[in-house]
């Protein structure tokens, strides 16, 4: 729901960048230039040590420092995010530049996303930085330091309460950076809740396609927006024109693809759930095919929690990958080549529904351990898919 005064979600992903709509095409052109020229009129020309405020958006110097597909793409998404957006080569770069910004020396993180952890060994190589457990006691942390939340976790899709670890960070004078890419714009908005930084891997719901790599850092503080901004002019890991493309194509229609894979992921979880509580399930029934080879699921949608906080945090839904447990590792090495609709492939966000047994991935995790990303497909013949697959299996 929104008010009549602030336009909703989809209005403002096909017209959050209007003001950069300087020729007349519909489609927003894709610009390939990495340098542009400066102004023909000498009146018109600033030195670079003359510059005092960002300017137009739409004027750019040099493809390293700005551009007019990534600076469309990072408009829609400042909108939508609720907060000054900038975006990377990708989501590891995108938490690489936000450890470089805020540079602490201890950093308490769950299990969550493994590249996550690699990033963190860099700055343990780097700059001796410690690794704190996600509970450690409060007093462990110090000014500066950060906590990093993943929230729904990858690879479970479960849900962490994010007002707690901001105010357990705050009462330090620690930040919190949430990792929201489970839960993109319209499902979860972490500012609300006390995030200080939120990040997202781009590569997920906002291409939304399996067909681009892309990372975002957002932020309520503008001198936070300027040092990323300054810093990822020296990094050089800025996100190309042709993804950045592609990024606002996908994000015109990003709430109307989530809110689908939101809710079908929930109703093929409730389905599971619901097979699994059947009681000496007749012969034969799917509850029957289910119980035989699924042993847990795991989504916010059905994770036990006290309070209200997750219906707070998540109100319009939960995210659109879940993880499934089944009994026998050798059910979950073979179910993958047994379902037509779900293709084995590691990642998620996409359009098209994806199923992997995780191990292929990640090294760290039970071998008996299946992630889905809900696709667009009809959620009843996923269900139907499943169903026909678990039968095969046993
Ligand atoms: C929760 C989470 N954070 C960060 C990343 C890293 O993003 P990227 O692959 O775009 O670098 C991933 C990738 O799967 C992820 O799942």
């Amino acid at each position: 729901m929104h008010s009549s005064e602030t336009p909703g979600a989809s209005t403002r992903s096909l017209h959050a960048d209007d003001a950069f709509n300087i020729v007349t095409d519909v489609a927003p052109p894709m610009h390939v230039s990495t340098t542009f020229r400066y102004s023909d009129d000498p009146s018109h020309l600033v030195p670079y040590a003359d510059i005092t405020s960002p300017g137009d958006p739409t004027v750019h110097v040099y493809s390293r420092a700005s551009a007019p597909n990534p600076s469309r793409f990072e408009a829609i998404l400042s909108s939508l995010i609720h907060g000054q957006s900038i975006s990377y080569s990708s989501g590891l770069s995108a938490l690489h530049s936000a450890l470089t910004l805020l540079n602490p020396r201890r950093i308490s993180v769950g299990d969550g996303y493994h590249g996550c952890h690699g990033v963190i060994a860099l700055f343990t190589r780097l700059t001796g930085l410690q690794k704190l457990d996600l509970d450690c006691p409060a007093d462990a942390l110090e000014k500066g330091d950060v906590i990093l939340l993943e929230t729904p976790v990858n690879p479970y899709g479960t849900a962490f309460d994010i007002a707690h670890y901001a105010e357990k960070a705050h009462s330090r004078g620690a930040f919190l950076i949430v990792d929201s890419t489970f839960a993109p714009p319209g499902l979860q908005d972490p500012f609300l809740h006390g995030a200080d930084l939120v990040m997202h891997s781009g590569t997920k719901y906002f291409g939304g396609h399996s067909d681009m790599l892309c990372g975002v850092l957002a932020t309520k503080r503008d001198d936070w927006a300027a040092q990323l901004k300054s810093d990822r002019l020296f990094i050089g890991n800025v996100m190309g024109n042709m993804e950045s493309w592609l990024g606002v194509r996908s994000l015109r229609t990003l709430e109307v693809r989530v809110q689908r894979q939101s809710d079908s992921a929930t109703r093929l979880v409730g389905w599971l759930d619901g097979c699994l509580r059947v009681r000496d399930p007749v012969a034969g029934s799917d509850a029957a095919a289910v119980q035989a080879v699924l042993k847990e699921i795991f989504h916010a949608s059905v994770q036990k929690v006290e309070g209200d906080w997750l219906k707070k945090q998540m109100p319009n839904g939960f995210g659109p990958v879940f993880a499934i447990s089944m009994t026998e590792e050798r059910f979950a090495k073979e179910l993958p080549s047994k379902l037509r609709l779900f293709q084995h492939a590691t990642s998620l966000g996409g359009v098209e529904t994806l199923i992997e047994w995780r191990t292929m991935s990640d090294a760290s995790v039970d071998r008996r351990l299946l992630r889905i990303s809900i696709g667009l497909e009809n959620w009843e013949d996923l269900r139907n898919d499943l169903a026909r697959a678990f039968r095969e299996l046993v």
